[in-house]
């Protein structure tokens, strides 16, 4: 429409006033992610978003995810200014690993390494030994458990039983989960499969173990992506949030692209998988964020210092 027209015209000339660029995640909005792509920010998963924004020279990093990307972006560059469209964008598996609660947990077992997703606060990381994402969760799990390391992993219940059974490391789970991911269902997804029997499965670790096994690939939202994109099927069901198909689309349009679904039957929905937060973020919003500095981040210098070290350890992770 013209409004959105005049509105992605000033985020542009906005973005290049203030030096800033744009860091968007796979699941914002179609609109978001092709402003990212056409003013030389980026489209990516967590890690290479965290990658992305420490090493990009401009001065105001605007994330437009939820709140722990903005978070670690601001770790990672407390020199720059970090930028969200709204910071009431959470996540579930931040909301349900409060971080006192998260300590006293992590005090029972003082012989383990503390391991956590990169979808927790800035306090939850500050109290961890290592923060991995889902894309290097396994690759790092693995490492630990060949130098002997018994570890407590936090807050993603069905990524932790994942990566525990591939990697056969000694984990204790906090019960975490996402509650996107978490309503997926074999069932659906296996009378996909009926229908599309060509079809390969891809499917994002948060889901279900019973989603998971039945996965053809398991994978990060990048890794999701560079699948669809090697893989000769012409038919993908997908269990991820449907932001993701966006990318997918535009890099294959050839092949289909069907979402799984999160009822148990086999009829196929349409935009079941939708992060709440993740939606939250508008054009308006990324606009004023970048006008009036609304929605800027900061970490407490504490935190900040001690949520560093692990974070710069996944970043220093060379698989
Ligand atoms: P990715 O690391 O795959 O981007 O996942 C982040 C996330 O929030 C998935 O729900
Ligand atoms: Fe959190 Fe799930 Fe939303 Fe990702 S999709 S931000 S894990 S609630």
């Amino acid at each position: 429409s013209l409004d959105n027209e005049i509105i992605r015209q000033e985020i542009k000339d906005l973005l290049v006033e203030k030096n800033a660029v744009l860091v968007a995640h796979y699941y914002t909005d179609d609109a978001i992610q092709e402003l990212a792509e056409e003013t030389g920010g980026v489209i990516a998963d967590s890690l290479e978003m965290a990658r992305f924004g420490a090493n990009h020279p401009a001065s105001t990093l605007v994330v437009a995810g939820v709140k722990f990307m903005g978070e670690t972006a601001k770790i990672l560059s407390p020199e720059k200014t970090v930028l969200m469209p709204t910071l009431e964008a959470t996540c579930s598996l931040d909301i349900g690993c409060p971080a006192d609660e998260f300590s006293a947990f992590c005090d029972q077992y003082p012989d383990r390494k503390v391991v956590v997703y990169a979808n927790t606060s800035a306090a939850v990381k500050a109290r961890a030994d290592w923060v991995v994402t889902s894309s290097i969760a396994l690759d790092v799990v693995e490492h630990l458990h060949d130098q002997g390391e018994k570890i407590i992993w936090a807050p993603d219940q069905h990524l932790g039983g994942y990566v525990q059974k591939q990697t056969g490391a000694d984990m204790v789970l906090w019960d975490g989960a996402c509650i996107v991911h978490e309503e997926f269902k074999a069932k659906g997804v296996q009378d996909l499969k009926n229908v599309y029997p060509d079809a390969a499965i891809l499917v994002h670790p948060e889901s279900p173990a019973s989603v998971v096994e039945i996965a053809d690939v398991v994978g990060s939202t990048s890794q999701l992506l560079k699948a669809s994109q090697e893989m000769s099927n012409s038919t993908f069901i997908v269990a991820t949030d449907r932001g993701i198909f966006y990318k997918m689309r535009q890099a294959s349009p050839d092949k289909r692209f069907v979402e799984a679904p999160t009822a148990g039957s086999g009829a196929t929905c349409r935009s079941c998988a939708h992060c709440p937060w993740m939606a939250l973020n508008s054009l308006e919003m990324l606009r004023d964020s970048l006008k009036n500095s609304d929605g800027e981040i900061f970490v407490d210098h504490e935190i900040r210092r001690k949520a560093l070290i692990p974070l710069q350890r996944m970043l220093d992770f060379n698989v």
